[in-house]
């Protein structure tokens, strides 16, 4: 409690600009303002959509900011007026907050809020910032930023965990594992016995595959162009793994001898509007749903036969799995800590805070599922 009410010095690594290694430097971190907490980061993953931002496939951030959604960490002091978290408590800062006030937030099936920052304006809701770097505000990134030692997080964006669940494992239920798992047992609610096919096999497909397992389904077709990440899928419940370039024909079709017509769910981890219409056709006509888990680049659109919707398939997409984000993701680590799904298999390397940029490049060479940076 000594720094509570001053600003703390840390580290923090700060993009500059898209295109850029980021840079680990010493930044200011102001005392969280009323209804705003600051959080000691403990750990944090590396998620596909952070690098989206680096590698300018989406463009919306201003710079400079401090990257990260998907991380963990322990409440060092609180704003004024709230009330339900304190100094020592152990929390995941929430890319989608949950005010509980807005329409979206008071209908039971949204777990979208009027407050996300989908628009990246990366400021805290008084219109500043709390980082200072040599001098300039630094940006905050969906009301998270989570590449810091310090980090302070609007307390509508804050969900408070078990004290003993596993830092280094549930920093992932920030993001990557939520989206894909909520995805599978949330918005398709994969039945038992049915058949699925995940487009894309890194930790957001991975975490689908995760949850039509636990769903009981009873086929789960991985399909992706690195055959390298057959075996991790097949470890964590794919039945089994297609490879596109193994084949003549289009993927759609491939599936279609495989299951009879289609399959009952499918799921595109990708972010390629290509392979968001390959999964809707891999659907079953009548019965089969798809479900668009991918971002895709900043501008593009995707077009299909709309045929394919008046003959019974059904598309879906959301974010964070629809989970309602404060509400639902401490049962997530309860349900972690009581074994009913594990993430260990989603995690593949370990570093230091300060080698960040080798974890993106672990990731962009294709090599990492997920990376977890230890603070
Ligand atoms: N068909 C099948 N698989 C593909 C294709 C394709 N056309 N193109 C790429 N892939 C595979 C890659 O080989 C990789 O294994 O998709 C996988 C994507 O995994 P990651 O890059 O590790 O991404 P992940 O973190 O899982 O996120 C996937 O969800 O949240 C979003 O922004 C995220 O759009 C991204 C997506
Ligand atoms: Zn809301």
């Amino acid at each position: 409690m000594e720094a509570a009410g001053k600003v703390i010095k840390c580290k923090a690594a700060v993009a500059w600009g898209p295109h850029k290694p980021l840079s680990i430097e010493e930044i200011e971190v102001a005392p969280p303002k009323a209804h705003e907490v600051r959080i000691k980061i403990v750990a944090a993953g590396i998620c596909r959509s952070d690098d989206h931002f680096l590698s300018g496939a989406l463009n919306e951030v201003k710079y400079p900011v401090i990257l990260g959604h998907e991380g963990v960490g322990i409440v060092e002091s609180v704003g004024e007026g709230v009330t339900d978290l304190k100094p020592g408590d152990k929390v995941i800062p929430l890319f989608i907050p949950q005010c509980r006030e807005c329409r979206c937030c008071k209908n039971p099936n949204s777990n979208l809020c009027y407050k996300n920052d989908g628009k990246y304006i990366g400021l805290m809701a008084d219109g500043t910032s709390r980082f200072t770097c040599r001098g300039k505000p630094v940006y905050n990134f969906v009301m998270t930023s989570t590449f810091t030692e310090y980090t302070v997080v609007d307390e509508i964006a804050v969900a408070k965990i078990d004290d003993n669940a596993p830092s280094d494992q549930v920093c992932l239920l920030g993001c990557g594992f939520s989206t894909g798992y909520g995805s599978a047992v949330k918005i398709a609610q994969v039945k038992p016995g049915t058949t699925c096919a995940v487009f894309g096999l890194g930790g957001v497909g991975l975490s689908v595959v995760i949850g039509c397992k636990t769903a009981g389904a009873s086929r789960i077709i991985g399909v992706d162009l690195n055959s390298s990440k057959f075996a991790k899928a097949k470890e964590l419940g794919a039945t089994e793994c297609v490879n596109p370039k193994d084949h003549n024909e289009p993927i759609e079709e491939v599936l279609a001898k495989m299951t009879n017509d289609g399959v009952d769910y499918s799921f595109e981890c990708v972010g390629s509007t290509g392979v968001m219409v390959s999964a809707l056709m891999s659907c079953h006509f009548g019965c089969g749903t798809c479900v668009i888990v991918g971002v895709s680049p900043s501008s593009t659109k995707v077009s299909f036969d709309p045929l394919l919707l008046l003959t019974g398939r059904t598309i879906k997409g959301a974010v964070f799995g629809g989970f309602k984000s404060k509400d639902e993701v401490p049962k997530l680590v309860s349900d972690l800590m009581a074994n009913k799904y594990s993430v260990d298999g989603l995690i593949t390397h370990r570093l230091p805070f300060d080698k960040i940029n080798e974890g993106f490049r672990l990731l962009r060479e294709g090599i990492s599922i997920r990376t977890i940076l230890e603070f």
